[in-house]
């Protein structure tokens, strides 16, 4: 589906030309993320499960210099990972930026996690990275592109009740730094951005399991209160632009201080 198209003009639009995969597109950061790019003059794929809700976003962004198209996406299988870097290929004939931004985060007492929670919580938030990372790397090869990783601050720390996001969104920080090491000889760039609160669904739709220790709880809220998802997107489009060509490998907090000290 094609909403818009603009003209070129490099210093306002930095992402004229450029063909960006966006995951988890439908609501929060990912939507912010799309509507960052095509106001860049990006050419955007943004894949997730929800179609009605990505028309939505698609829809956001008529009047932006951009071009945006959808389709779906579920990160927790390999092929549709594989099948969403071909569609945004095919669409756009080349790939230049991949944002992995897909992700779930649920609390669960430890004890009570299930092995197909377990499986899927580092699924959703882990292997969908990698995946998408493994089928976007050969044309990221070509348009000397990049990827920016979506963790959390749960990548740097630890969250009580949140074992699998946690070790998970740690996991997305060690395969940023491993792909950067691996691609260090190449021009391809490998980054990382760990937000802390946004004001997105998924801070709104977080059950606390009964009995959980709310002082633990606490140690996670956001201090200066709640990011918005834009105030995120605006350092992924940064990461993902040539303003950030020197900055490769980093694993970049965004979380108003929350974890200085
Ligand atoms: N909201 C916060 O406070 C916060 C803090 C730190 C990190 N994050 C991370 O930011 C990213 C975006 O989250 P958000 O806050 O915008 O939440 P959100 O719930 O609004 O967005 C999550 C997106 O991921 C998609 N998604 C979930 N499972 C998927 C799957 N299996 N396949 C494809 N798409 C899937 C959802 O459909 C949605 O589009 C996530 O990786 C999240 O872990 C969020």
């Amino acid at each position: 589906m094609v909403i818009g198209e603009g003209s070129a003009d490099r210093s306002t639009q930095p992402f004229e030309g450029r063909s960006i995969l966006v995951t988890g597109a439908s609501s929060g950061l990912g939507a912010a993320a799309v509507r960052r790019f095509a106001a860049g003059g990006g050419r955007v794929l943004a894949a997730s499960r929800d179609q009605v809700a990505l028309a939505e976003v698609a829809a956001s962004c008529a009047d932006l210099p951009g071009e945006v198209r959808f389709g779906p996406l579920d990160v927790s299988s390999p092929a549709d990972c594989k099948a969403a870097v071909a569609a945004a290929v095919e669409a756009y004939g080349r790939l230049d930026v991949l944002v992995n931004n897909a992700g779930r985060h649920d609390f669960r007492m430890t004890t009570e996690v299930t092995e197909e929670q377990w499986s899927r919580d580092i699924a959703v938030n882990l292997g969908g990275a990698f995946f998408l990372a493994q089928a976007a790397i050969p044309h990221l090869l070509e348009s000397s592109g990049n990827i920016v990783n979506v963790a959390s601050v749960a990548g740097v720390i630890g969250e009580a009740y949140s074992a699998a996001y946690t070790a998970a969104k740690h996991g997305v920080v060690g395969l940023t730094k491993a792909l950067a090491i691996e691609y260090l000889k190449t021009p391809v760039r490998v980054n990382c951005v760990c937000p802390g609160g946004m004001d997105t669904p998924q801070a709104h739709t977080i059950e606390v399991p009964d009995g959980a220790d709310w002082d633990l709880i606490m140690r996670v809220s956001a201090q200066r209160g709640f990011m918005t998802a834009d105030d995120v997107a605006a350092v992924i489009a940064f990461l993902a632009s040539d303003d950030a060509k020197a900055v490769h490998g980093s694993i970049q907090l965004v979380d108003a201080g929350h974890t200085a000290g």
